[in-house]
């Protein structure tokens, strides 16, 4: 392609949004033509990124024209519905949502309470995790981000499954920063109720648990048991997600496993101890730790849900899609405290 990509964020105003902006903004190889959101329409950008050197204004509505790539970080069913024209007008799409990430629609009405939007579309899209999908994703039309908590989840136990060293039934207990609620405000996510408080919700089952089982289960193990509890934890950013399976084998073949599938990953890295989620913070990296309790593994992974779980991961895979090198705008100083 020639000179820069032009990009477009939809739902630029959200904290997703707001990450890939303060993201692409500092990428050498795109130009960001257009931001969208409803709230801030005819605002100038500077009234959510006041730090950023961007000139122009919100748009209501994400507009294709003249784009090469619209990143959109619009709430699940409502991107899908526009999905469609963008891919037909030649637009490639990078969604943050969950909407094209569950590969057999009858999965869709299940979890999300309405019949998928844009069916025909889910057989094109590829599940944004670069460290089981980065072939399919060059010249890719549309990628399906994964969730946070999936990220975290899979990326925890995918050397274990694959290598047949897990046992079928996997417990995935996970902490997750209010961010991961989005922006907009809710009772759940409130001040006074979420700070010095923490809680388990949905255990019943929640959304991300269907693209877990998915991404697993297509690593060659059928049969596999994952039960997943999200907790909401009092903290800003970040997902801490502690997995328990039965070890098949000894801990030092399951650590070599997950050596071996990390090997030359950039972004998922193998840790001598088990990770805290400010470790991760304001990164794309996914540290994972591998012990075990007897003969009980527990493997735990630590990521920032807003950049290796949402943006930064989204980034990472248009940089493959596009052909520039994954960690394009993704390496930055460590920033810890
Ligand atoms: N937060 C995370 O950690 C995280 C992680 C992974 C994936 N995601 C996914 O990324 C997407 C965005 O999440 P977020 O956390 O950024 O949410 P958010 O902070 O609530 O932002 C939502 C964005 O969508 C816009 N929007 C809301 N309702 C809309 C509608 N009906 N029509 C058009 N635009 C609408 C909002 O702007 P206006 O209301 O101004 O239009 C805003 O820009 C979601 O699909 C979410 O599941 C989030």
């Amino acid at each position: 392609m020639k000179g820069r990509v032009k990009a477009a964020v939809a739902g630029a105003n959200g904290y997703a949004g707001i990450t890939l902006v303060n993201l692409l903004a500092r990428h050498p190889g795109v130009e960001l033509r257009q931001l969208s959101s409803r709230s801030f329409a005819g605002k100038p950008y500077a009234s959510v990124f006041p730090l950023l050197d961007l000139e122009g204004e919100f748009v209501p509505e994400p507009d294709a024209d003249g784009i090469d790539v619209m990143f959109s970080c619009l709430p699940h069913n409502v991107g899908a519905a526009r999905a469609g024209a963008w891919v037909d007008a030649g637009v490639r799409v990078v969604d943050m949502s969950a909407d094209f990430r569950l590969k057999d629609p009858a999965q869709y009405p299940k979890w999300y309470r309405q019949d998928h939007p844009a069916p025909s579309l889910l057989s094109k899209a590829v599940f944004g995790l670069p460290e089981l999908h980065e072939r399919e994703l060059p010249g890719a039309a549309l990628v399906a981000v994964p969730g946070c908590y999936s990220t975290a989840a899979i990326l925890a136990l995918a050397p274990a499954v694959a290598s047949g060293l897990a046992g079928s039934d996997i417990i995935v207990d996970a902490k997750s920063g209010v961010s991961g609620a989005g922006r907009s405000p809710s009772i759940g996510v409130h001040f006074s109720e979420a700070n010095e408080s923490l809680g388990a919700y949905a255990i019943e089952g929640h959304r991300h648990l269907p693209e877990v089982t998915q991404e697993l289960s297509a690593l060659g193990r059928d049969g596999l048991q994952v039960t997943f509890v999200p907790h909401l934890a009092p903290m800003t950013r970040g997902i801490l997600a502690t997995c328990y399976f039965d070890l098949k084998g000894s801990l030092a073949q399951l650590q070599d496993a997950y050596r071996e599938f990390y090997a030359g990953q950039p972004f998922t890295r193998v840790v001598a101890q088990s990770p805290t989620t400010k470790l991760a913070s304001h990164s794309n990296l996914c540290l994972v730790n591998v012990s075990a309790q007897n003969q009980k593994a527990v493997v735990t992974a630590a990521l920032d849900n807003l950049v290796k779980g949402a943006s930064g991961q989204g980034v990472e895979c248009f940089n493959i899609a596009f052909g520039f090198d994954r960690k394009t705008s993704l390496e930055g100083p460590i920033q810890w405290p």
